[in-house]
């Protein structure tokens, strides 16, 4: 009798934490306005995991548990979609769009206004999520319109994406949307992507395309995705009037899509610049209003956290729509209105070749400058000889660039006919443009190396990287006179920095007494480090900063560092057998732990590991926006409240508990006073944190 009721007072349990963990993954991956911290999501998570283990009976399909765990596959099965996925007709100017309302007009035989609902345009994948009574079955790419593929297994792992809808649900629910990275996750992919020496992707677009057509749903799940809903395909025991109110109902129902409202209601908030509390789906009166939206759009695009190719402008009336129909594969209901893309045209002068700190050798074309999406452009990378091969880029050539929003800039194509007449390919050197010893191509890899420990380069870079503001953070040793101090061979390992006399210092050519001192003291006070700092700063490749924090967390101290095996490193969390691997051929290298032991021995000293005790956890759950200049770095501020279990968002919104504001606080400051965030002066927040 007992065991029944604790079985049934655990599925009660589970269901409701079912319901609490879908409640929370909407707030924090569609909102993005999370209401726990996570901390208590974790909480919660590992309370439902934990209940599931001892009843496995009441594991279903649809719970958060079981988002991840599917083996990768070995291709993916083609599937048909109920309702082929036709595409947009295009336009590219003002005029064209007004072409496009008279069309609409036209087939309607109507004089009156049509009344648009303007969205954006995503610039990702085109998903199909089916839901059968409610429950998440199928995910299908476009594919060619008719035929696509079933990545359910790799959607199922996105947590904007609920696996299960929520209230009175149709019998079936085909929804289309776009997936895509959110432009900040891109950059951070990215930056490991680089750091554990593979190819970084071109745009936020490849990252997410790659990403859903990943055969390995463990690295879908491992990569940021969002999707935002937009069109239905098959709809059975529903039906919506309009998009606005399509839109509302996918909402309703726990799906990510656009908030919208009235044009005239949006466009006063817009003017002064995008905020993520703006409603970005518009409801407009007439065509003229619709080309407001895109013309404000097109303004402010490169102020929102995704990248957008235009606008998309929608007959709102599914009445209309309907009598509308498609023509040529395309709805004669809707238009893309696209933006101008931001390329440009210049000419390579030279292909220069960097050698990183891990040795890699990068070509880079030198550009005549070019002024391209508002910024002025005079380099763009070029990766490694494979993609110069692709590509074909040689010196005096002619090329297209391109500046997606806050990528890179990038070679697009080479400009044949204004090929100089006896251009040759070019190839990047057999040996290390700086030290001249000869550099490898492994088998099997795109990157060349310079392996010669020695090389002025690595050292250079390498020194840099330790010096730099997340690693030892010694604050005035510029790049400039790192050069100088290895170029007079003052310098020629980390340890060497510690037994400079400022007089060495001095010694550097153009170099005040003043100065000398400066970087004399910042060095001996980045001395004092934490272990975290220490070890992302030693460079092990594959090491990022993130993979130097859980290396501290969970190794505590240098010592057991140094003493780590494999069998302990894979142990821990974000440590794959690739980086560990990686650490171990540095903890094997005899050079390598006689150059730690000197760093020891010249003076630094690590941080013992602070015990944080719940009761230091002073602002736990606490979110403080900073902005403005303040007495201490902005970076040391966030770590701070990081560090005491705060969060510290890049913008105000209703759930910011506080803004710090310095002197010069700008458009945030004002966010907080009009939504009646409270506002902490330097003095406020010592008092908060307890002095
Ligand atoms: S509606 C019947 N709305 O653009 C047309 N499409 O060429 C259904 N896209 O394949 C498309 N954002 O991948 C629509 N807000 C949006 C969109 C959007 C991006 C993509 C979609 C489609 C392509 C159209």
């Amino acid at each position: 009798m007992a065991k029944k009721s604790s079985k049934s007072s655990s599925k009660d349990r589970v269901l409701e934490l079912r319901t609490l963990i879908h409640e929370h993954d909407y707030n924090y991956h569609v909102l993005d306005k999370p209401v726990i911290t996570d901390f208590e999501y974790d909480k919660l998570f590992r309370e439902l995991q934990d209940l599931e283990a001892a009843h496995p009976e009441l594991v279903t399909h649809d719970s958060p548990t079981q988002r991840v765990g599917a083996e990768a596959l070995e291709g993916f099965e083609k599937v048909a979609h109920r309702r082929p996925m036709i595409s947009l007709s295009n336009t590219y100017s003002i005029d064209e769009v007004r072409e496009f309302d008279e069309r609409v007009k036209k087939f309607l035989d109507s004089e009156k206004s049509i009344e648009y609902f303007c969205e954006l345009k995503f610039d990702g994948l085109a998903v199909e999520l089916i839901y059968e009574k409610g429950r998440l079955t199928g995910a299908i790419t476009r594919g060619d319109g008719n035929v696509g593929e079933n990545v359910l297994s790799n959607v199922r792992t996105m947590r904007s994406i609920p696996l299960a809808l929520k209230g009175k649900t149709p019998a079936l629910l085909e929804v289309r949307g776009e997936a895509l990275m959110m432009k900040k996750e891109f950059a951070k992919l990215n930056e490991a992507q680089q750091e554990a020496g593979e190819q970084p992707f071109a745009n936020p677009r490849n990252a997410a395309a790659g990403a859903v057509r990943q055969l390995d749903p463990r690295i879908t799940a491992k990569r940021p995705l969002r999707m935002f809903c937009y069109g239905p395909g098959v709809v059975e025991g529903h039906k919506s009037t309009s998009q606005e109110d399509w839109l509302d109902y996918l909402r309703q129902h726990g799906l990510p899509a656009l908030h919208s409202a009235p044009w005239k209601k949006i466009r006063p908030r817009l003017k002064e610049g995008y905020s993520h509390e703006i409603p970005l789906g518009a409801v407009c009166a007439n065509i003229e209003e619709a080309i407001e939206y895109y013309s404000t759009i097109l303004k402010h695009r490169h102020e929102l956290p995704f990248d957008i190719d235009g606008v998309v402008i929608k007959v709102n009336s599914f009445a209309l729509q309907d009598r509308l129909g498609t023509i040529a594969r395309s709805p004669r209901w809707a238009t893309a209105a696209k933006f101008p893309p931001e390329q440009a045209t210049t000419i390579v002068s030279d292909i220069a070749v960097q050698v990183g700190r891990t040795g890699a050798l990068t070509p880079v074309a030198i550009m005549q400058p070019v002024r391209v999406g508002g910024v002025t452009v005079t380099n763009a990378t070029l990766h490694n000889q494979s993609e110069i091969d692709r590509k074909d880029v040689r010196i005096g050539d002619t090329v297209i660039i391109q500046r997606a929003g806050d990528v890179i800039p990038e070679v697009v194509q080479v400009v044949l006919d204004k090929r100089p007449a006896k251009s040759k390919k070019f190839r990047i050197p057999e040996n290390c443009p700086v030290c001249s010893e000869p550099a490898v191509l492994p088998e099997g890899e795109v990157v060349t190396r310079c392996v010669n420990s020695l090389c002025p380069a690595i050292l250079n870079e390498s020194l840099k990287h330790f010096a730099a503001r997340r690693a030892m953070n010694i604050e005035d040793l510029g790049d400039k006179i790192i050069e100088q101090m290895t170029e007079h061979g003052l310098v020629k390992s980390f340890s060497d920095l510690y037994k400079l006399s400022k007089e060495q210092i001095q010694s550097l050519p153009r170099q005040g007494d003043k100065s000398a001192q400066n970087i004399y003291d910042s060095i001996q006070k980045s001395a004092n480090t934490t272990l975290s700092r220490f070890i992302f700063g030693l460079g092990i490749r594959f090491v990022g900063e993130q993979t130097a924090k859980s290396l501290a967390a969970n190794l505590k101290t240098l010592d057991a560092f140094l003493e780590a095996t494999e069998e302990q490193l894979v142990e821990i969390e974000d440590i794959g057998p690739k980086v560990a691997r990686s650490i171990m051929l540095r903890l094997e290298n005899k050079d390598f732990r006689k150059e730690i032991k000197k760093l020891i021995e010249n003076g630094v000293q690590i941080e013992k590991p602070k015990k944080v005790s719940a009761s230091s956890q002073t602002l736990n759950g606490v979110s403080i926006v900073i902005t403005g200049t303040l007495p201490m770095g902005r970076d040391e501020i966030k770590d701070l409240v990081l560090s005491l279990g705060g969060k510290t968002p890049g913008s105000v919104s209703k759930n910011t508990n506080y803004v710090l504001a310095g002197d010069e606080a700008g458009s945030k400051l004002d966010k907080a006073q009009e939504l009646g965030v409270p506002v902490l002066d330097w003095d406020g927040f010592q008092k908060l944190i307890g002095g």
